[in-house]
């Protein structure tokens, strides 16, 4: 999908589609009112016949326009002129790629993002619509023998915009692929299945990942080496499975020598079977995306190294398969964490702490300005926020407030939860410095509650990503999140 900067009148573009904006209700945006009126008033004679009323995410396709130099235009509705936020031009953006695709035009030029939007600059919204096309267009059919791609799909797509926004609109567009490209990364690992995306294999993509570019450099640590280390809680996990554990690092230099990094540590549990503790069977095939923290690390560095961003980032990633076998961890196993604290393991299915608390002592030696760590961790997290936002739990109020403005910036958000003292003694044990579990209530936040007692050395925050790095259902598949949110971040960072 090629993606260039237009400049252009609606009426004589030569092109395979032209998209418009159509407000409710009836209400012709600029560029569609200019487009009417070389067309005859097409347009108005359209939508007074009821073909559509302008609400947010109709789409109406109409051939040959008489007047017009295109093949066709696309109108898009896009709600009342009001409520026309960045999160509507989303849902309009969306609405359009959709239909455009299915049109059969090769090529199209969108008037969009000519659309006034609040809160959003010329540069937000090309960026948006490039990085919500590419979602859009996207689709998860790698190991289908027979590809379910359109026949003619789309692969050029102007995005018309103001002369005087050419020069940020350019620059919209090279980040807006660069994310793309690490979102669309992310969904394609996140929707291998466990059989394939193993330990192993995630290595393997760190390694090729870091031959992309100089500024990266990629090592794995072997069983042998987290032994040395004395990350007893991250091996634990894997003594039930067949598949070696590795520990992932990404280090990528596009900052000052010296400079603190910010790290990124992943969640990458390729399988959660719940080891001893099974999980019912009912959707355990969603326990391939367990892995999805460490997708979105591998996916941010990928957009962050395309960008050659001037930053110092890492990616920390404990990979494993969470298996039930005769080696595997028992309820009440004691194990010693890498911090030298002893963790009673009360349910071998909250397993993804156990592997973070490692690698979160792992990643003091970076030095970091910050820590962040991405986890699908908790179904609680799922219970107490939906499908919307991830869960932010943090020790650094800067932090947290970098995090949620990038998240709404981005479109890809996340809500605090509360990281009180009062929470920890739920992980209380008899036996050990603590359990891994926390009882029946507060399961998020106990989570991070056990996972902040590793995390004392450096700022840090934890995104909670279980509600929100796939989907269930008809739609069943990684979204590429939290990506999004994490690039803008580092954006936000550098722009500072
Ligand atoms: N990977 C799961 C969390 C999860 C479950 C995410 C369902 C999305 C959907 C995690 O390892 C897990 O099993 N957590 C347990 C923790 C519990 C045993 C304290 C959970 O959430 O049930
Ligand atoms: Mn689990
Ligand atoms: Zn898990």
């Amino acid at each position: 999908m090629k993606f260039t900067v237009k400049c252009e009148n609606p009426a004589s573009v030569k092109t395979g589609c032209v998209i418009l904006g159509v407000f409710e209700r009836r209400k012709l945006s600029d560029a569609a009112s200019r487009f009417d009126k070389a067309a005859g008033g097409l347009l108005a004679r359209l939508l007074h016949d009821g073909g559509m009323d302008g609400r947010s995410g109709q789409t109406l396709l109409v051939h040959y326009p008489a007047g017009a130099s295109c093949e066709r235009v696309l109108l898009v509705g896009c709600g009342k002129p009001g409520d026309f936020n960045g999160r509507a031009f989303r849902t309009v953006i969306a609405a359009a790629a959709q239909a455009v695709n299915a049109s059969g035009a090769g090529d199209a030029v969108s008037f969009l993002a000519d659309l006034d939007v609040a809160d959003c600059d010329s540069y937000c919204k090309v960026r948006a619509h490039v990085e919500v096309t590419r979602s859009v267009l996207f689709s998860p059919d790698e190991l289908k023998s027979k590809k379910d791609k359109d026949s003619r799909p789309l692969h050029r797509l102007g995005i018309n915009v103001h002369a005087e926004a050419r020069q940020s609109a350019r620059k919209a567009i090279t980040d807006g692929e660069a994310i793309a490209n690490g979102v669309e990364l992310a969904r394609t690992l996140g929707n291998l299945p466990g059989n394939i995306c193993t330990p192993s294999y995630l290595a393997g993509q760190a390694r090729a990942l870091g031959k992309t570019s100089t500024r990266l450099k990629v090592s794995v640590m072997e069983e042998a080496g987290m032994k040395k280390h004395g990350m007893g809680a991250l091996l634990s996990v894997s003594r039930g499975s067949d598949e070696p554990a590795k520990l992932i690092t990404l280090e990528y230099s596009g900052g000052k020598p010296g400079a603190r990094p910010v790290v990124l540590v992943g969640k990458g549990v390729t399988f959660d079977s719940g080891g001893i503790s099974i999980k019912p069977a009912a959707a355990m095939d969603e326990m391939k995306f367990d892995m999805c923290g460490a997708a979105s690390v591998l996916g941010a560095i990928t957009a962050c190294a395309e960008l050659q961003l001037e930053i110092n980032l890492v990616g920390v990633i404990p990979t494993v398969e969470n298996m039930p076998d005769g080696k595997a961890s028992k309820p009440g196993d004691i194990v010693t964490s890498m911090s030298g604290q002893t963790i009673e393991i009360l349910n071998t299915d909250a397993e993804g702490r156990l592997i973070l608390c490692d690698a979160l002592t792992y990643a003091e030696r970076f030095d970091p300005d910050a820590v962040i760590d991405i986890a699908t961790l908790t179904g609680a997290c799922v219970v107490a926020l939906g499908e919307h936002p991830a869960g932010l739990l943090s020790n650094h109020r800067p932090l947290v407030n970098g995090l949620l403005n990038a998240g709404q910036a981005s479109g890809d958000r996340c809500w605090e939860l509360p990281l009180w003292d009062d929470y920890q003694s739920q992980l209380d044990s008899n036996f050990a410095d603590m359990a891994n579990i926390g009882g029946k209530s507060a399961g998020a936040i106990t989570a991070a509650c056990f996972l902040s007692r590793f995390a004392k050395k450096y700022h840090w925050a934890h995104l909670d990503i279980a509600g929100i790095a796939w989907r269930s259902g008809k739609e069943k598949g990684a979204t590429g999140r939290p990506v999004g949110l994490l690039v803008q971040y580092v954006l936000d960072r550098i722009a500072e």
